[in-house]
């Protein structure tokens, strides 16, 4: 189907016929643009799958506009859960529960656990608002790759492949929703995101990182929010600059330092003040920039892991062919120049 354009404007309404003609189409949420379609609609389900390229076995997240719309899909919440839910939504906050018969195992990949958040986009809220189902949306982008933060992003994947994209501009905190599951006296965190551990542990209980997603090991391929150029994670950009001068490197950094030479193709992820929030917001803009640019490599700096900077690491990790930690003691250049000679 590829003899129309994909259109991208504000219409609620077109959106809400096409979502009810089984159509699958583009939205904007707070964390990054999803691809939605009827959470109830079996073939819609399907054509998600498909037009992502998405293995069946990895399940999506619905996304719910009011507690009523919740209640259609998830059992009811233990008292911890409530109230955690009851401080973060609509926000960007996932959480695994014990689903309703409603839900199909098409959307859990057979669990009996749904993923569930109320996004807090105001057009995506208008839209889930006016709908008499909830919506299933993984990001909108093509497995692996990048995640999409703008129209943009998502047109560069999907443009004649779906009618419509929602336009609500670029996202406010730009990485995904934090996935976590709350047992009795602990909240487990199984992909971290826009809401850091730190915040979650106001609520007096632990809180436990279980990361769901294969890390990047050495020697690893991970191709998880990937940009289609080689990419390598470091504490020293400097030291690994220095091996690849002759080549187009282009240097993700953190903040902007003096130690590079000026012509170094140099992206910044935040400004002096080092404000991670900021970071977490240019991440994947920035990475879409990069894949765009004419790089050989990217040399992506590791930041301070606390707060947001904890899962901005975990997404540059992921997207990374390989980590060179000097604080970890144990680096050998060599390998990296083997990989860039
Ligand atoms: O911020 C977000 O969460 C975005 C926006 C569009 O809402 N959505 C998103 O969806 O990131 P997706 O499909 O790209 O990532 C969903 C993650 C996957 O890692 C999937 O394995 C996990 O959530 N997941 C979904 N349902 C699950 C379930 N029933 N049990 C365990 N993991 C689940
Ligand atoms: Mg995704």
């Amino acid at each position: 189907m590829d003899f129309f354009k994909t259109t991208s404007n504000q219409d609620i309404l077109l959106a809400k016929h096409l979502l009810e003609a089984g159509e699958v189409i583009g939205i904007p949420t707070e964390t990054v643009y999803g691809l939605a379609a009827n959470a109830f609609h079996s073939t819609a389900i399907e054509k998600i799958f498909a037009i992502k390229n998405r293995p069946s076995y990895n399940p999506l997240i619905i996304h719910v506009g009011n507690w009523e719309q919740l209640e259609e899909v998830a059992l009811p919440f233990n008292y911890l859960l409530e109230r955690i839910t009851k401080k973060f939504w609509p926000g960007p906050l996932t959480v695994l529960c014990p689903k309703t018969k409603k839900i199909s195992s098409l959307v859990t990949a057979g669990s009996d656990l749904v993923a569930v958040r109320m996004p807090n986009h105001p057009l995506t809220l208008k839209l889930l608002n006016t709908l008499s189902f909830p919506l299933v949306a993984p990001s909108a982008n093509i497995s692996n790759r990048i995640s999409p933060t703008s129209v943009a992003h998502v047109l560069k994947y999907f443009d004649k492949k779906i009618p419509l994209v929602l336009d609500g501009g670029s996202c406010a905190d730009g990485i995904e929703s934090t996935i976590i599951s709350v047992e009795k006296n602990q909240i487990t965190i199984h992909r971290q995101g826009a809401i850091s551990k730190e915040s979650l542990e106001s609520f007096g209980v632990d809180v436990v990182l279980k990361n769901n997603q294969v890390i990047t090991s050495p020697g690893n391929f991970s191709k998880h929010y990937a940009p289609n150029i080689p990419m390598f994670l470091t504490d020293r950009p400097d030291l690994l600059y220095a091996t690849v001068k002759h080549k187009n490197v282009g240097l993700l950094l953190f903040q902007p330092h003096k130690i590079f030479e000026d012509n170094a193709k140099k992206y910044f992820l935040s400004g002096i003040n080092g404000d991670l929030k900021a970071a977490m917001k240019n991440l994947y803009h920035l990475l879409h920039t990069l894949e765009q640019d004419n790089i050989d490599l990217i040399i992506a700096e590791l930041l301070p892991d606390f707060n947001e900077g904890s899962a901005i690491n975990d997404r540059l990790k992921r997207a990374s062919i390989k980590q060179f930690i000097f604080a970890n003691n144990n680096i050998d250049l060599d390998e990296f120049t083997t990989f860039n000679g």
